[in-house]
């Protein structure tokens, strides 16, 4: 003990009452061999705080200005590492003040549990030593830093020794399993592995310590409850379950304590806000019809009802543990562990509809700071006014959210952008981006432009909130007069005028690839930031239907002159594909700005082939203002292994048959059997290697499912999954746009 002191033998009550009234560290070190428990006594008052040296006073950290945790790359300087270990050192002698406190406060609690305690003390006054040593060899000395108070707080109105336990034990060293394996991992792997065994020894004893929690727990909570239960009742709303857990989750450790798997599970996935108000979030993907029709909630067809049900989970992967999700079905245990597992945050989930009155119930007193929807529309809007919120993503009035969504507004940027830009052999021709079309000398017109730039063939027609494939007409439109445009066609446009949603009239581009460039909007006071998050390649069925998102390495399996055209740009470039999209997301992210949006956005943009074979880019067919599959894509696709491909399909209840499964689930079980998910865990977390993760739940989907897959080559995994026939995800697509005519 280093010239400590040490009795041989000691009243328990002495020695909680020297440590917690003592303002003299190394008093409070010393330690005693055996103890008696024949006087327990309550002292006629108990500190507010326990006896501290100035330095180390627990009101200095309120006053003073607060050092930060290292991060880990801080922590290849020493200095940083004796700075982290006075974070522990605190919390070491806070553990030991509020072991004190509890002998004092309950004298007659079981003597088993009372010296089960002192013994722990014993524990912690070694830690707390040992660390104070380490720190010493860098120069660091206790009191350097300001000391934090939160233990202390949290756990000295403790009413009972089960609320010891479940405060102390269960929530505070529980929480302490994942500090302490965590930042082993992460000293190891910096090479610092003097301190990396001082945590391995602290680990194993903190297993013992929340082991004498957990049984005296067991003996003390309701018998008809489990522990999970009895766990989240006893901390009562004062301290949030979501303290027992760091942010990685040391799950064999807790196998060791004795947890079982239930307690285990429940605690990896239970997620509420540490901090601040929370962010409530739900899927709405029915904006673009709302905007369409001005009409709150439009009503869905019961197939994109189900859809959209099946669907919600996936906002999972683009919130963090601080925000609420709200979901319409109860999202299965194994798939969440499943999830949680793999790296991810998961969000709090409410079950409720969405609607006011549902959302309401479910939240209670809850307050939140405001809607972090998929698409934020006047309908959200409104209703985010009814929870006394203000809307975070939108500042304009919500009249102007019509225009932002419209397909029209896209054009008008793009060709802003255009224009503010030298003409680039790369792009697509400014007259070719198309126009719209409000009446038959407007259509002729357009015609004879596109035929004078040598273009005839076929075009494409799409009204300003076309969404899924709907409201637009495609293959159909040729060059010829309008009087001798077939019928259908003529009356579509009529009524879209009738109706006025003008549309969009465009060529229709023998399309190479189709990518997303995802993006976010962060306006700080005095200035604005278009974050770029990254690139997607988007997979479209021959009908065009939306398929899935490839991420990692999009350009895999595509062939020379598109790889050229894509690293390189074609003559008189201004740069490559990649710079040019990245230009053109920032215009179209301070255009939204101006228009009051902030947040996610994300605009599709494709290679083309032009009549004489060179390659073109049409850098923006389309600014979503939302979340957008892509950016989901893209979030699942972080925790991916380096150097990886990831797919994430959309499987329609269609293909089913087509790849003979009978259902969702047994195609995942089919699946995850074939491609085998690999995970890899380091102190930055964990990550996929290879293989099928669910990303809905399979057993609730009804209309469309989806899964992530990882692999080292798209080809293989098409292959190995049987979808290659369907979808073409490793050749070039050649595919034209839609060809089914919707009207
Ligand atoms: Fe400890
Ligand atoms: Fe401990």
């Amino acid at each position: 003990m280093g010239g400590l002191g040490e009795f041989y033998c000691m009243e328990l009550s002495e020695f909680a009452h020297r440590i917690l009234f003592s303002c003299d560290v190394n008093e409070k070190l010393a330690a005693a061999v055996e103890f008696t428990d024949v006087q327990p006594f309550h002292p006629a008052s108990l500190p507010t705080e326990p006896g501290r040296p100035t330095s180390l006073a627990l009101g200095r950290w309120k006053s003073s200005k607060r050092v930060s945790f290292p991060t880990r790359a801080e922590l290849l300087d020493p200095v940083k590492v004796g700075v982290l270990l006075h974070f522990f050192a605190n919390h070491e002698l806070l553990a030991l003040e509020l072991m004190a406190l509890t002998l004092l406060k309950f004298p007659s609690a079981p003597a088993a549990f009372r010296m089960g305690v002192a013994k722990t003390m014993l524990d912690e006054q070694r830690h707390l030593a040992s660390y104070l040593a380490q720190m010493k060899s860098v120069g660091v000395e206790l009191g350097d830093i300001p000391v934090n108070d939160f233990f202390w707080t949290q756990c000295s109105a403790m009413k009972s020794p089960l609320d010891y336990v479940a405060r102390m034990s269960l929530t505070f060293e529980q929480a302490n399993l994942d500090f302490a394996s965590y930042f082993r991992d992460v000293l190891v792997e910096l090479g610092d592995v003097s301190t990396a065994a001082l945590l391995q020894t602290v680990l194993d004893d903190e297993i013992g310590h929340v082991k004498h929690g957990l049984v005296w727990f067991r003996r003390w909570k309701p018998e008809s409850k489990s522990d999970w239960q009895a766990f989240c009742e006893a901390l009562g709303g004062e301290i949030n379950p979501a303290r027992a857990k760091g942010s990685v989750f040391d799950s064999e450790s807790r196998l060791r304590v004795g947890f079982d798997q239930d307690f285990i599970d429940s605690l990896k996935i239970f997620s509420q806000s540490k901090g601040g108000l929370p962010k409530l979030s739900f899927y709405n993907p029915e904006a673009e019809e709302e905007l369409r029709l001005v009409a709150a909630r439009p009503q869905l067809s019961s197939a994109l009802g189900l859809a959209r049900d099946d669907l919600a989970a996936v906002m999972i992967f683009v919130l963090n543990q601080d925000d609420i999700l709200a979901v319409p079905r109860r999202l299965p245990r194994d798939f969440l562990v499943k999830i949680r597992d793999c790296g991810f945050d998961i969000p709090e989930l409410l079950l409720s509809e969405i609607d006011e009155k549902s959302l309401k119930q479910g939240l209670g007193q809850r307050k939140i700071l405001g809607f972090n929807p998929w698409a934020v529309t006047p309908w959200t809007l409104a209703l985010e006014k009814t929870f006394d919120a203000s809307s975070l993503m939108f500042s304009a009035n919500p009249g102007e959210l019509r225009p932002l969504y419209s397909k029209v507004t896209a054009l008008d940027v793009l060709k802003e952008f255009l224009a503010a830009n030298k003409p680039d052999d790369c792009l697509v021709d400014s007259e070719l981006v198309g126009s719209v079309v409000a009446c038959t000398e407007e259509f002729e017109s357009l015609m004879q432009t596109f035929c004078s730039k040598g273009l005839r063939g076929k075009f494409i027609a799409k009204r300003p909130w076309s969404a899924a494939g709907r409201h637009r007409i495609i293959e159909s439109i040729s060059d010829l007069p309008w009087a001798e445009q077939p019928k259908i066609l003529r009356q579509w446009f009529e009524n879209s005028w009738r109706i006025g949603e003008l549309p969009i009239v465009q060529p229709l581009f023998k399309r190479r690839i189709d990518v997303s460039v995802q993006a976010r909007i962060a306006v700080k006071p005095e200035s604005l930031q278009v974050h770029i998050l990254g690139f997607t390649r988007v997979l479209n069925l021959p009908n065009g239907q939306y398929a899935g998102t490839c991420v990692g390495r999009i350009l895999g399996g595509q062939d020379n002159e598109l790889l050229r055209f894509w690293h390189k740009g074609s003559n008189g470039h201004s740069g490559s594909v990649e710079e040019i999209l990245e230009s053109v997301v920032r215009f179209a992210g301070e255009s939204l700005a101006k228009r009051g949006y902030t947040g996610s956005f994300g605009i599709d943009a494709f290679v083309f082939e032009r009549e004489n074979g060179t390659l073109g880019l049409f850098p923006m067919i389309e600014i979503n203002p939302r979340h957008t599959m892509g950016r989901v894509a893209l979030s699942i696709g972080k925790r991916m292994a380096p150097g990886r491909v990831g797919l994430w399909l959309h499987i329609p209840a269609g293909w089913l048959r087509r790849l003979c499964a009978s259902s969702f689930a047994e195609l995942r079980d089919r699946w995850t059997s074939l491609l085998p998910l690999r995970t890899q865990t380091k102190s930055g977390g964990t990550v996929v290697v290879s293989g099928v993760l669910e990303t809905s739940p399979a057993e609730q989907c009804q209309q469309v499912w989806t899964c992530f897959a990882v692999g080292t080559d798209l080809k293989e995994i098409g292959e190995v999954l049987s979808i290659s026939q369907l979808l073409s995800v490793s050749e070039e697509s050649k595919t034209n746009d839609m060809p089914a005519m919707r009207l």
